[in-house]
């Protein structure tokens, strides 16, 4: 299960994979497409969607009680104002963003200190997915006494799911864990870029920086950054706004189940998922039918069984919040709701401290909307975490040019710098 790096076979062989099954189609174009956030009430929400039926929108969010945020596409724009629904713009133009976004960094290493480390410039820009996997085996590769790569499993097309395990002075293995997932929604960059710079700071500042020592020789780190790579791959090769795995079932004509509706764990439930391939909250035909959920499935329990969960976050985005359980109930509190509420008020507030950025906290479905077969809920009651929380990161919900998924890369650094700051404070009082 272990390995000591991502080898270059691992990589060609999962790109090549399911290359000539698929036909070649050309990559989505946003150019013109105009993006709404529509002020919704609980009442007249699905009169709405009734409305929007017949557009050809991709939707952003599914919380229907406050509002509804779509993509609308520039032959339909007329169509759509003549509804007159109360709506605010959050993108004039979303391929113009896009455009912008899309301009790649260029993979650095920073000369000036170990030969291996990543430059900083790593968070100046997006970067292609193959980068990905060289800043984290480059990581590893310069600190090998505190990390190392290792695997979960194989997505649908066969790519690793791979992660960091960071470690301190206690040695390899032996403390609670701390376990991250980023990028189980393809379309939200931002994810990868947050987790990556906390993994940085860990290591990099781990024997000069005295507090981030003490939180790095309490916890054992365990960081996947993608637990969904096809999807990811496929946001940068063909559709941006794509966000549930690549996988194709029989009988279904609509490709991709939401990783985050497949979890076991109150699956069976009904109103926090859809049954329907097309929609982007595909629960899968069975419980933990994805090859990702398996694999993420089994590796959390054999965390939880060896060394125990002290804190799970599943990174997202966006809407400036952070969700504590649950996400299948909206009455459902875990026995230390108080100690959940305390601390992500806590967090919350250190958040706030860096750059006046605002974050709403609470449970989940409460706050946002209900779900079901999400990783939370299953890391709670399956896995035992004592805490176990989805982070939802920038854009926030109602300011001007925000434009969903589709963060300016001037924005990636101040996400992450807010974000560790939130995690040393979290660390250091969980
Ligand atoms: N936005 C994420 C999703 O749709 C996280 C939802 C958090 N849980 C919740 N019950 N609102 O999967
Ligand atoms: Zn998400």
């Amino acid at each position: 299960m272990k390995v000591s790096g991502l080898t270059a076979a691992l990589l060609l062989g999962a790109t090549g994979a399911l290359a000539s099954a698929t036909p070649k189609v050309g990559k989505v174009s946003y150019d013109g497409y105009k993006a709404y956030r529509i002020a919704t009430s609980g009442k007249d929400a699905a009169a709405i969607k009734d409305k929007l039926a017949s557009f050809a929108a991709v939707q952003f969010n599914f919380d229907t009680q406050e509002h509804l945020d779509v993509a609308i596409a520039p032959e339909e724009v007329s169509a759509f104002e003549a509804l007159s629904l109360p709506t605010t713009i959050m993108s004039e133009d979303l391929g113009a963003e896009i455009a912008t976004e899309g301009n790649f960094g260029v993979y650095e290493k920073n000369v000036s200190t170990s030969a291996a480390v990543p430059s900083l410039t790593w968070f100046d820009a997006y970067h292609a997915y193959a980068d990905h996997i060289t800043f984290f085996n480059d990581l590893a590769a310069s600190f090998p006494q505190n990390s190392e790569i290792f695997t979960v499993g194989s997505s649908f097309q066969g790519r690793s799911i791979f992660g960091i395990h960071l470690w301190g002075s206690g040695g390899k293995g032996s403390k609670p864990a701390v376990y991250f997932h980023g990028t189980v929604h393809a379309r939200e960059w931002i994810t990868a870029k947050v987790v990556e710079y906390i993994t940085y700071k860990l290591l990099v500042d781990y024997s000069t920086d005295t507090a981030v020592k003490a939180i790095l020789d309490k916890y054992d780190f365990y960081i996947l950054p993608f637990v969904n790579p096809d999807g990811f791959v496929y946001t940068q090769s063909t559709n941006r706004l794509w966000r549930k795995n690549r996988q194709t079932r029989s009988g279904a004509s609509c490709v991709g189940t939401d990783v985050n509706r497949n979890w076991p764990y109150k699956w069976e439930l009904t109103g926090g998922a859809s049954t329907n391939p097309c929609d982007e909250t595909y629960k899968g035909a069975a419980a933990g039918d994805t090859p990702e959920n398996k694999a993420l499935t089994n590796f959390t329990l054999s965390l939880a069984n060896s060394k125990g969960i002290k804190l799970y976050i599943d990174w997202h985005s966006y809407g400036q919040y952070i969700l504590t359980p649950y996400g299948y109930n909206c009455q459902a509190r875990p026995a230390n709701q108080a100690r959940q509420n305390a601390l992500a008020q806590g967090l919350a507030n250190k958040i706030r401290e860096k750059y006046g950025t605002r974050f709403t906290y609470g449970p989940a479905c409460s706050t946002l909307y209900a779900t079901t077969g999400d990783s939370t809920d299953y890391i709670t009651d399956v896995a035992k975490a004592e805490f176990a929380w989805t982070i939802e990161l920038r854009p926030g919900g109602s300011s001007s040019g925000n434009n969903g998924f589709v963060l300016p890369a001037a924005q990636i650094l101040p996400s992450s710098v807010e974000q560790w700051e939130g995690m040393k404070y979290l660390l250091a009082n969980v």
